[in-house]
């Protein structure tokens, strides 16, 4: 089939123009200035489709680096499956997600990729990837880290938080960023203080701080920028690169920012909640309506001031991508699981549908460009997850992954109103956006249109990703 996307304004990461889009099957085939004939061709005329874009912004689609589809985490299970999460994406403008495989000690890592193969194949709305959580780092799984970058999977997550689950320590952390050197893939971080925040944690419940809000407190922000500064001088003694996920505390990021300056390479992940909630605002609301803003690394105190100079970050480029961190649970029964006791709270939020709306909010409010924008959200997450060449931008030869938005739409965001996701609550419930995704192609297919979602379980195909081209 072939679609004209024409009258738009097409936005990548380099700038912004007037063209039309002309996409052949499931790549996008020419971006051509309006009444540019240099296909000798009455384009408008011998498309089968002709979509009208005037007025509106013609973007790639959205990529989300940081998702966990139906992961098993604290006792329960996140509530989104991969047909729930990635139709829900695509209703928010986002055609890629990269999910978490998970491994844990004693289990062998090909196996528990395949396992998320199982839960993904034949179910996806969207194009996925997959990133391999290392939960227990051995020769076994470092032997296991070649064998998957021929599959495609070039990303691993360690956790410094986590004791006696995900947790590992600084000479298993070495091992593997060794690993990563050696064979050119990359290291992601949660970097936050795992055995500090465990003896905050027993000694806040042993004083009866049992509320939501005690989440946070308990993992305050000096946590985080230690672990940012040790994970960043392991990897300085291995060479290899670091990129560190869900940051929330400015002064972890003016870690991070002052090792970049050096000339290191590391690279900074930040997510929505934390550029627009609060440890006042959510996490503190009374009773236990807190509990659904309990996520790690926590909300920030709004007294802080952590939001503006993350946003600071995003426009200096110290943080580099934005993603959500996906991992929804449903307030009755999952959150309820830490009802007097915050610790037992499961760890997530859920905003993969809203990303790319949030995010333009901040283009709306005059603290990203709208270049920015695309960057933060598609680009950038391209060529740091070796996705670039088909994924990331209009240009031709790369797959039709592409959004058209509308900067004079309005999207209300709760749980009543746009949520597709599959829980019982919104985090973002009452926020309200100066834009609107109004069409939704993935690979050439048209799969949001007119307020419908016009797409199939299965449309989504596993993406064999290649090396971060930061690294290269
Ligand atoms: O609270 C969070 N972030 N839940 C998901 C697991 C993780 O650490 O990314
Ligand atoms: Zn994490
Ligand atoms: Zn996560």
């Amino acid at each position: 089939m072939t679609i004209l996307i024409k009258n738009g304004t097409v936005v990548t990461a380099q700038g912004s123009m007037q063209a039309d889009v002309l996409i052949d099957g499931e790549t996008i085939a020419a971006v051509l200035a309006p009444g540019d004939n240099a296909l000798g061709v009455d384009l408008a005329a011998s498309a089968e489709r002709v979509i009208d874009a005037t007025g509106k912004y013609v973007v790639p689609g959205g990529i989300d680096g940081h998702t966990h589809m139906e992961m098993p985490f604290g006792g329960t299970v996140a509530s989104d499956s991969f047909e729930t999460g990635t139709r829900a994406a695509a209703w928010g403008g986002t055609t890629t997600i990269i999910d978490f495989a998970v491994q844990k000690q004693g289990e062998r890592v090909q196996d528990c990729l395949a396992a998320w193969h199982e839960k993904a194949a034949g179910n996806c709305a969207i194009d996925y990837g997959f990133h391999q959580v290392v939960g227990g780092v051995d020769s076994e799984s470092l032997k296991a880290m070649d064998e998957l970058i021929d599959e495609g999977v070039t990303t691993f997550k360690l956790f410094m938080a986590y004791p006696g689950v995900f947790l590992s320590s600084d000479g298993q952390i070495l091992q593997a960023m060794q690993q990563a050197a050696g064979n050119g893939s990359m290291i992601m971080m949660h970097a936050e203080n795992g055995s500090a925040i465990d003896v905050l944690v027993a000694q806040a419940i042993a004083e009866g701080n049992t509320d939501p809000k005690y989440h946070s407190l308990t993992r305050p922000w000096e946590t985080e920028a230690e672990a940012t500064n040790r994970a960043i001088m392991l990897a300085r003694m291995t060479g290899a690169p670091l990129y560190i996920v869900h940051m929330s505390a400015k002064q972890a990021v003016a870690v991070l920012q002052a090792n970049r300056d050096e000339g290191w390479n590391v690279f900074g992940e930040t997510c929505p909640q934390y550029l627009y909630l609060s440890l006042e605002d959510q996490l503190s609301q009374p009773g236990f309506e807190g509990a659904k803003w309990v996520c790690s690394t926590p909300l920030r105190s709004k007294a802080e001031k952590h939001q503006d100079e993350l946003w600071r970050y995003l426009r200096t480029n110290d943080l580099s991508v934005i993603s959500t961190d996906h991992c929804p649970f449903c307030f009755k029964e999952q959150k309820e699981m830490g009802l007097g006791d915050f610790s037992k709270i499961p760890n997530g939020i859920g905003s993969v549908e809203h990303r790319m709306d949030l995010i333009f909010q901040g283009v709306v409010e005059g603290k990203i460009s709208l270049e920015r924008w695309v960057e933060l959200c598609s680009t950038t997450p391209a060529r740091m997850f070796g996705l670039y060449g088909r994924k990331g931008a209009i240009a031709p030869g790369f797959d039709a992954d592409v959004v058209v938005y509308d900067p004079t739409g309005r999207t209300e965001i709760g749980f009543h109103k746009t949520h597709h996701m599959n829980m019982d609550h919104s985090a973002w419930e009452g926020f309200v956006i100066d834009g609107h995704v109004d069409t939704v192609l993935s690979r050439g297919k048209v799969i949001i249109d007119d307020n419908a979602y016009h797409g199939t379980a299965g449309d989504g195909h596993f993406l064999k990703r290649g090396l971060s081209q930061y690294l290269i």
